[in-house]
């Protein structure tokens, strides 16, 4: 299957089953904004509750933040992002569109008249680049005026560092601990697309990890090896996940060093989460920008300094996306083509649909009582309507790792088929035992 033919696949089977829609649809659509439906809500959770679970419910060293999408608008000149959190962009005069100016599209110089739109294709239209800041502004009490202007995050790294000594002195960690948030970030990108890979409205998972001078290298090794660990056990074809290292030239303001953990999407290789040793950067901005001391004080080494900073950042949509892409195959099965969504019975939205061969006989209140208990321990779907293939083939769509149907044998053994979404081999397992049978397996 070609590329884009996957990813045109994937979006129109997103919108099908309620896992991703385009925001506001019925007026046209907002650019790069998108709702997640039913099943994409479960599926993004799912990944987001993994990840809390490994960074703060397994560890005693890392404690969870939810601070808030507004925050003080110096905290945004002390990290860096009013100054340098730009594009270079060039406007066309003639058709009013607005590229990067490395958009590959452009041809010749923008700013000279040999330069050509990639859109009207006029020449000599197209600006000098200017710096275009990616960050969205607001405006916070009832005055439109500048100095109550606020912007909305654009990660939320930052309600972590200045929340660093509070959270710290609470709960009584000492250095090297870490810091961990999930939460809305918005960027105006000005390239955005490939459905949910570059949005303007996004989640991140970030930790901050803090740790004393002279360990920092230590601890961002360990975390790239975590990090990519974590990946992996989501059930990713390990071939597909790579290190991007960053050159001297491709390094964020803040970052020693970084790497990007990458995935070969149908458009190519991908960063989905970036490991970077940010070192006493961002500590020592905020210390500078709000004169508040943010030096830790080690008692143990008598020895007072800024924490460096190793931070794991990785995007909750771009994980959904990889997983989706990862898990999508078609199947020619008995002349028909087969549509799997084959995602790790762990992130699976659903885990268990449950089926009356017919509507007769005392199966279907049998399989309702079933599909109750069931969905006591984890989401369970009812599905009594059409042939039993079809109702096999919409969960193998929606990627639901184990059909379960009641059939005559219920009634008379207490046993029910299940039937394995990936193999399509039925077993039969004991009525009474068939709830531990999908949770140990998830
Ligand atoms: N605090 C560091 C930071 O924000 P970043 O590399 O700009 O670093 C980290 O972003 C992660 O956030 C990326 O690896 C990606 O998964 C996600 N991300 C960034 N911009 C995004 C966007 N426009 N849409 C979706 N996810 C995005």
């Amino acid at each position: 299957m070609a590329d884009t033919q996957l990813m045109d696949k994937l979006v129109s089977l997103c919108k099908r089953r309620g896992f991703v829609f385009q925001s506001s649809e019925i007026y046209g659509g907002l650019g790069s904004v998108w709702d997640y439906g039913p099943l994409g809500v479960e599926l993004k959770k799912n990944v987001k509750d993994r990840w809390w679970r490994a960074m703060v419910h397994a560890r005693d060293d890392i404690e969870g933040l939810d601070a808030a999408i507004l925050m003080h608008p110096r905290v945004w000149e002390a990290s860096g992002h009013v100054a340098g959190f730009t594009d270079p962009l060039v406007d066309c005069k003639h058709c009013k569109n607005r590229f990067r100016a490395d958009d590959p599209r452009i041809k010749g110089t923008p700013g000279q008249p040999d330069a050509q739109c990639p859109v009207c294709g006029s020449r000599g239209t197209l600006t000098e680049p200017r710096l275009f800041n990616l960050m969205f502004k607001t405006f916070m009490g009832p005055v439109e005026e500048q100095a109550a202007v606020v912007f909305l995050r654009p990660e939320t790294a930052q309600g972590i560092y200045v929340n660093y000594l509070n959270v710290m002195q609470s709960s009584r960690q000492r250095i090297p601990f870490g810091i961990a948030q999930i939460g809305k970030a918005f960027r105006n990108e000005i390239t955005p697309g490939n459905f949910i890979f570059r949005t303007r409205e996004f989640e991140q998972m970030e930790m901050q990890f803090f740790v004393q001078p002279g360990t920092d290298a230590e601890w961002f090794e360990r975390w790239r090896e975590w990090r990519m660990q974590w990946h992996r056990d989501l059930g990713l074809t390990p071939a597909r996940l790579q290190w991007h290292q960053h050159g001297p030239d491709e390094l964020a303001h803040y970052a020693r060093a970084a790497f990007d953990i990458q995935y070969q999407f149908p458009f190519g290789w991908q960063e989905i989460e970036g490991i970077h040793n940010r070192g006493d950067f961002d500590l020592g901005r905020h210390q500078e920008y709000s004169g508040k001391k943010l030096e830790y004080f080690d008692q143990a080494a008598n020895q007072r300094y800024l924490p460096y900073i190793v931070e794991t950042s990785a995007g909750a949509d771009r994980v959904t996306l990889t997983l989706l892409v990862d898990a999508y195959r078609e199947e020619e099965v008995e002349g028909e083509t087969r549509v799997v969504l084959g995602f790790h019975p762990a992130v699976a939205p659903i885990k268990a649909g449950v089926f009356p061969l017919v509507k007769k006989d005392g199966m279907p209140e049998l399989a309702t009582e079933l599909y109750h208990d069931l969905k006591r321990r984890f989401p369970a779907f009812y599905d009594d309507s059409g042939a039993i293939g079809r109702r096999y083939r919409r969960m193998d769509e929606a990627g639901t790792p184990f059909g379960i149907t009641v059939d005559g044998e219920t009634l008379q053994a207490r046993t029910v088929t299940v039937r394995h979404r990936d193999s399509m081999q039925q077993e039969r397992v004991g009525l009474d035992r068939v709830a531990d049978f999908v949770a140990e397996r998830l």
